[in-house]
């Protein structure tokens, strides 16, 4: 597809699509923090600030949402990702799918909230054990992260909503040039159907069979990368089933959309190991098997960081060593 076609394509689907409810509260949001972590704040913060997405997008079916194309994608890779993040030094804008898997959380017992807790005398309420110390904890680190300004929490359910929200973010963080990353872990739709050609109310069964078309959600990745924040470090997901095909589509969503590393992996093997896609070949990372409850997050966001510092490196001075060359592609 050429660019005329793509961008026609962009704007139509922008146009169309129902417009995002408190869309000034979240440029907002994001100015302050963007202001609060940026290197000019002059209050000598000058973090680096990753937007991670995660879980996956909805595509609904009726205007009066009652039915509505989902994904298995659980939040597990962006939640873990946010927490290796900030453990770097990285300010996180969290765009992630409501319900699914939050930073911090991922350790806290599958118990019914209400079961986590019991009455400790007339006033007060106290967490149960066995889970008190799962509890404390992640209380404890999510509220550093927020209260330390380190973690802004953006939630979305529909592909209209997220790649609006997606828009406004990349607008957003174009100032802070290539301490700018994205890590685009979220399973976004591929197919919707346009808001205008969607049926107002609930679909009938008794109408029969349901003949729908799907149009394709055009992929913004490359107008991201080029338009929206062109400095910005770029890290994209390609997910496949067929391990035979993943290398291959991988290698091509780097090339296609210019991103700097693709993150490959397989369904299965999802949660054990990822191949880091980029033009200087592919690294291979799994997590550390020796120990439990380790998580493959924990070396691929070191990994990543690694060569985000060496970007900015190069984007600042301009030069490189040879070295460093062979290190960032
Ligand atoms: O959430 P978990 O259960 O932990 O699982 C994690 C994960 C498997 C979902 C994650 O690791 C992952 O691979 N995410 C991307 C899955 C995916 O949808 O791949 P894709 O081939 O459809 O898209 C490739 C990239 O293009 C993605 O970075 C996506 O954000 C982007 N995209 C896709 C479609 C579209 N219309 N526009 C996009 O920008």
């Amino acid at each position: 597809m050429d660019s005329a076609a793509l961008h026609e394509e962009i704007d139509s689907f922008f146009e169309s699509a129902p417009p995002l409810k408190d869309s000034s509260k979240v440029t907002d949001k994001l100015k302050q923090f963007i202001e609060f972590n940026s290197p000019s704040s002059g209050e000598g913060r000058g973090r680096r600030v990753v937007c991670v997405t995660s879980g996956g997008t909805t595509v609904p079916l009726e205007q009066r949402c009652v039915r509505y194309i989902d994904n298995f994608s659980s939040g597990n890779r962006g939640a873990a990702s946010t927490e290796y993040f900030i453990k770097a030094g990285y300010a996180v804008i969290f765009l992630y799918r409501r319900g699914t898997c939050q930073p911090y959380c991922r350790s806290l017992p599958e118990d019914p909230l209400l079961e986590c807790f019991e009455i400790a005398d007339d006033v007060d309420i106290q967490v149960r054990q066995p889970h008190s110390e799962a509890v404390k904890g992640a209380i404890r680190d999510h509220h550093a992260a927020v209260t330390g300004g380190l973690l802004l929490k953006l939630p979305f359910t529909t592909i209209f909503e997220y790649l609006q929200m997606l828009r406004i973010i990349a607008l957003s963080m174009r100032s802070l040039g290539p301490h700018a990353m994205f890590y685009l872990a979220a399973a976004v739709s591929d197919f919707y159907v346009p808001w205008k050609s969607m049926a107002e109310h609930k679909i009938q069964s008794a109408s029969g069979p349901l003949d729908m078309r799907l149009m394709q959600v055009p992929k913004m990745l490359l107008v991201l990368r080029t338009e929206w924040t062109p400095m910005a470090f770029c890290i994209s997901f390609k997910l496949e089933t067929d391990s035979k095909i993943l290398l291959e589509k991988a290698s091509t969503a780097l090339k296609k959309y210019k991103m700097h590393s693709v993150v490959a992996n397989e369904l299965l093997t999802r949660k054990e190991e990822v191949i880091v896609v980029t033009s200087g070949g592919n690294i291979l990372v799994h997590r550390d098997r020796t120990r439990t409850g380790s998580d493959v997050e924990d070396p691929l966001v070191e990994l990543l960081v690694d060569r985000h510092s060496t970007y900015i490196k190069t984007t600042s001075t301009g030069s490189l060593s040879k070295q460093e060359v062979l290190d960032i592609h």
